[in-house]
């Protein structure tokens, strides 16, 4: 699979990537510079100490979204709309996993509260600006700092949503690999109003030191009701 990372320059998508590289998936950092864009790519090399890593290359935004099989969104909630123009023609089509935290901080507020957005979630808001994508909401509740610890298995599940059942399973499958993480389907769409609120709390525990990268796991699933 080849995986664009919309965005990919900041610490969620240089770790989303780096996860990716990891397992084996060819992998575009995106970005709205080549400059920046490469500049990530070598600082992965950097971090994982390799002068050549043939599965990970460096594009813009858009070109990232054309050349890719699938894509992930990782910019601020004040980028969301612009950036999701920018890949709306190499998106069609395609799945959009969309990571973006409705946080207060994107008008200046605290990151451990969240907005309320008149398209309901971050990632209904993506698919209304994608239509002809496949907008799932991951990614969100793992953070960068789960992500960037590359050494380490993920100590978080990733929650899922999304209208687009065959995309869903397409994700799990992947996401699946990264080591540490089990994906659960939390149902359509609209469940991300619910998921992407649950980083705040995690964003707020982190910043009372009462955890580390917090994660969140599910527990009790009946294996028949994986997503494959
Ligand atoms: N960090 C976490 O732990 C975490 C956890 C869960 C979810 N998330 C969500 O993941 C998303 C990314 O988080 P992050 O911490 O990686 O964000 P970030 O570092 O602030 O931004 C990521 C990238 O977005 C692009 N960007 C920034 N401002 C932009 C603008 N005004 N217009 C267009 N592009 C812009 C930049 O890329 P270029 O300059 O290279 O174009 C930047 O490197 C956010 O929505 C966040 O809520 C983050």
């Amino acid at each position: 699979m080849k995986i664009a990372i919309i965005g990919g320059t900041g610490g969620q998508g240089l770790g989303i990537a780096i996860r990716f590289v990891q397992s084996g998936e060819d992998v575009i950092i995106g970005s709205r510079t080549m400059e920046k864009a490469q500049a990530a790519v070598d600082k992965v090399k950097e971090l994982l100490e390799k002068d050549k890593i043939p599965n990970l290359k460096a594009a813009e935004n858009s070109d990232a979204a054309k050349e890719a099989d699938l894509m992930v969104l990782t910019v601020p909630l004040a980028a969301q709309r612009s950036t999701c123009l920018s890949i709306k023609e190499g998106a069609a089509g395609k799945i959009v996993m969309d990571a973006t935290g409705p946080l207060e901080s994107a008008i200046g507020g605290s990151p451990t509260r969240c907005l309320y957005l008149p398209e309901g979630a971050a990632s209904e808001r993506s698919q209304k600006v994608l239509p002809d994508s496949k907008v799932i909401c991951a990614f969100n509740n793992i953070s960068s700092g789960a992500l960037m610890n590359f050494n380490e298995p993920i100590d978080c599940d990733c929650l899922i949503s999304g209208d687009d059942q065959e995309a869903k399973i397409t994700v799990a499958k992947l996401i699946d690999k990264l080591p540490g993480v089990q994906t659960v389907d939390c149902g359509p769409l609209e469940r991300a109003q619910i998921i992407e609120k649950i980083t705040p709390l995690l964003i707020g525990l982190n910043i009372k030191k009462t955890c580390k990268d917090a994660g969140i796991r599910i527990t009790g699933i009946d294996p028949e009701c994986k997503l494959y």
